[in-house]
């Protein structure tokens, strides 16, 4: 089985997010628009999926001090909070992997109670493909009582019809947190490890660069005189 990669993801209230729609990702996806306007949100959101996955809903919102502070539109200061008792707008979160012999897609919804967060519903959808056609498809559904159920088609047939699995805690996730990491892993870059800028002098030498270039190794002696350490840098990167 080759790694799989995401293929795309959608995102609700979340953040500066309501509605991403549908995003796909290539193997290098940029992201552009205004301060605000939602780039961050977005990866952070998929970085909130794969933490509840992993570890929990009540540890996933640790790192936020709570999850009405991401609930998108609880906490905009032109509007008052959500009055109690308003759980429109649940949070939202959707995934599609792929690799050459399967698709997986994963949805989440959580949702508010009486100050209560839990994951109102789930499912992962795992389909088997063999040369384009479809040969087995798993879905692990959490229903709406929390219970945790799973169908199994073979060339579209069930084979297992609602099968019990067990029942959920309102707090995590069924998803199959392994098969759900190795498709996707954030890389942090971190500023404090990448080390300090070095300060960059801009002294004129005596000698100029001409436009063709013809001048460059008495150029380069310049630079010698004025700077051996730049020098050699030069030298190093040639
Ligand atoms: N819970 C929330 N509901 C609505 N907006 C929010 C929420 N939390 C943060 N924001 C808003 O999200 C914006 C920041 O979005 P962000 O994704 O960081 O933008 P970008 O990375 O594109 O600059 C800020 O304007 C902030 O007010
Ligand atoms: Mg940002």
């Amino acid at each position: 089985m080759s790694k799989p990669r995401v293929q795309s993801c959608k995102i609700e209230n979340f953040k500066a997010i309501r509605d991403s729609k549908t995003v796909r990702l290539g193997p290098l996806t940029v992201l552009i628009g205004n301060n605000g306007s939602g780039k961050s949100s977005l990866i952070e959101g998929l970085a909130t999926f794969q933490a509840i996955v992993e570890r929990g809903l009540d540890e996933a919102m640790l790192t936020w001090r709570g999850f009405e502070h991401v609930w998108h539109g609880n906490l905009e200061s032109r509007r008052p909070p959500r009055p109690a008792g308003d759980y429109s707008g649940a949070m939202k979160f959707s995934l599609r992997l792929k690799d050459s012999s399967q698709i997986i897609q994963a949805r989440m919804q959580i949702t508010m109670r009486d100050d209560e967060i839990f994951i109102q519903r789930e499912e992962m959808i795992t389909t088997q493909t063999r040369s384009g056609k479809i040969k087995r498809r798993d879905e692990l559904i959490r229903d709406v009582e929390g219970r945790a159920i799973h169908h199994q088609f073979e060339d579209a047939a069930p084979i297992v019809k609602d099968k019990y699995v067990k029942n959920a805690r309102p707090g995590r996730s069924i998803i199959d947190a392994e098969a759900f990491r190795q498709g996707w892993q954030f890389i942090a870059l971190a500023p404090q490890t990448m080390g300090a800028p070095v300060p960059q002098k801009r002294t004129r030498g005596a000698i100029r660069l001409a436009r063709d270039g013809s001048n460059i190794a008495e150029f380069l002696l310049d630079i010698r005189k004025i700077d051996r350490q730049a020098f050699a840098g030069i030298l190093e990167t040639l």
